[in-house]
C-alpha cells in the first residue's frame, strides 16, 4: 500500500477514521489514533474551547498524530427570522404529533465561528487538519504550515479537488456520492456534484500532483484496496466506525445501521439545510416544508434540540441517522479491532488477487 503517505503522517496503516462531528469523541479519535490508523475529531459543531478540551483528552490517551476537522464557513449568518418562525411552527407541531416532548428555540448564535475554531485547531495543534464545505484562505494556510499541520481538503468534484490544491493543500480528500453525512461541496450545486467514486477518484488522480484520498461506500478491506488500485493514497470511512462501542452515536441509530438496505439511504436537506446522506426515515418524510427552505446552519440549529430529544428518546426513526450508502456492510466491534480487522482483510484481498 502508498506507504509514503502513512510515513510522511508517522501512521501504520494509510487508514482514515472521518471526523464526524458529534459523533467521534476523544476515545474513538485516540482508539484509532493508537491502532495504527488516523483518528479524526470532528470538531464542526464545537466551540474553541470544547476543541481545545477534547485535544488534550485525545492527546492523554496515547501521543499518536490525530486530525481535527472543521466546516470552513463564514463567521456570521443572517436569517430571514419570518422564515425561521413559520419552521419553528411547523417543526414544533411535528414533534408534538409524534408524541416528542421538546420545542424548537432560538439559539443564541447560529454556529460557533469558524475564524476562532481556526484558531483553537492550531492551538491543539494536531498532525493533521481536515477542511470540508470551503478552502481556506492564503493566511490560513500559512498558520497552518508554520505549525507543520498537514493539509487535507474535502472535494466533490475535480474541480474543488484543483481549487484545494491550488490553495496549497497536502493532500485532497474526495467524497464519492456514496459517502454519508453532509457533502462536502462548495462549488457547485449540490446535485451536480453527486459524482460516484469510481469515476472521481482516478479523475481527481489524473488531475492533481498530490495524494488523493478515497471517501464513501468504503466499508471493508477489499474496499481500501479497490480504492488503492484506483490511485488512492489512503481510505477515508466514516459510517463503519459509526457502530463501535466508542462511538458517540445514538443508540438507536447504531441499532439501526445494520438493518439499513441501500434503496433507503438518501440526500436529505431536512435536517440541516445543507445536503448530507442518511437514512430515509420518518421524520424525512414527515418534514416540513417551511423547513426545507432555511440554509444551513440556521435549519441545524433548530433542529438540534429536537435530534437530542429524539435520541434520547430512543427515537432512531426522528434523528438524523447519517450515513454511506453501503451502511448495511457495518460491523459492530470495538475501533481498535476494526482498524486491525480491516487491514487484515485488506492484505488477504491483495494476495488472493495477485496469486
Ligand atoms: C455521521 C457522519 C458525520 C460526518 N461529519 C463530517 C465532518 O464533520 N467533517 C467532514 O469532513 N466529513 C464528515 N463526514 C463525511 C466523511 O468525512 C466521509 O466523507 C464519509 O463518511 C465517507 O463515506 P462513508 O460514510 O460511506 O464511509 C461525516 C460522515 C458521517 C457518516
Amino acid at each position: 500500500m502508498n506507504s509514503s503517505f502513512a510515513s510522511r503522517l508517522g501512521i501504520e496503516h494509510p487508514l482514515i477514521q472521518a471526523p464526524m462531528s458529534g459523533s467521534t469523541p476523544p476515545a474513538l479519535v485516540a482508539a484509532v489514533s493508537n491502532a495504527g490508523g488516523l483518528g479524526s475529531l470532528g470538531a464542526g459543531y464545537l466551540e474553541p474551547s470544547a476543541i481545545i478540551e477534547q485535544a488534550a483528552q485525545i492527546r492523554a490517551l496515547g501521543e499518536r498524530p490525530y486530525a481535527i476537522g472543521l466546516f470552513v464557513l463564514p463567521d456570521e449568518f443572517d436569517a430571514d427570522m419570518a422564515a425561521v418562525a413559520k419552521a419553528r411552527e411547523q417543526l414544533d407541531a411535528l414533534m408534538a404529533r409524534e408524541g416528542l416532548d421538546v420545542r424548537t428555540s432560538l439559539p443564541a448564535r447560529w454556529a460557533p465561528r469558524f475564524s476562532d475554531q481556526f484558531a483553537a485547531l492550531c492551538e491543539a495543534r494536531p498532525a493533521v487538519a481536515i477542511f470540508a464545505f470551503g478552502v481556506i484562505s492564503p493566511m490560513q494556510r500559512r498558520e497552518l504550515q508554520r505549525r507543520d499541520i498537514y493539509v487535507i481538503g474535502t472535494a466533490t468534484t475535480v474541480a474543488e479537488a484543483r481549487a484545494w490544491a491550488d490553495a496549497g493543500a497536502d493532500a485532497v480528500c474526495v467524497q464519492g456520492a456514496e459517502a454519508g453525512g453532509h457533502r462536502g461541496t462548495f462549488l457547485h450545486k449540490e446535485e451536480e456534484a453527486m459524482i460516484g467514486l469510481f469515476a472521481l477518484l482516478p479523475l481527481a488522480v489524473r488531475a492533481l500532483q498530490i495524494p488523493v484520498i478515497a471517501a464513501g461506500g468504503i466499508m471493508d478491506g477489499s474496499g481500501v484496496l479497490a480504492a488503492e488500485v484506483l490511485g488512492a493514497a489512503a481510505s477515508q470511512l466514516g459510517t463503519a466506525f459509526l457502530t463501535c462501542p466508542e462511538c458517540s452515536a445514538a443508540e438507536a441509530w447504531k441499532r439501526d445501521l445494520p438493518h439499513v438496505e441501500d434503496h433507503q439511504v438518501t440526500t436529505i436537506r431536512g435536517f440541516s439545510g445543507r445536503a448530507a446522506r442518511g437514512v430515509r426515515n420518518r421524520f424525512v418524510e414527515a418534514m416540513p416544508e417551511a423547513a426545507q427552505g432555511l440554509p444551513y446552519p440556521v435549519l441545524n440549529a433548530l433542529t438540534a434540540p429536537l435530534r437530542r430529544a429524539a435520541a434520547a428518546a430512543g427515537r432512531g426513526d426522528l434523528l438524523s441517522e447519517w450515513c454511506g450508502q453501503a451502511a448495511g456492510l457495518v460491523r459492530p466491534q470495538p475501533a481498535a479491532e476494526l482498524v486491525a480487522r480491516l487491514m487484515y482483510e485488506y492484505r488477504l484481498a491483495r494476495r488472493t488477487l495477485v496469486s
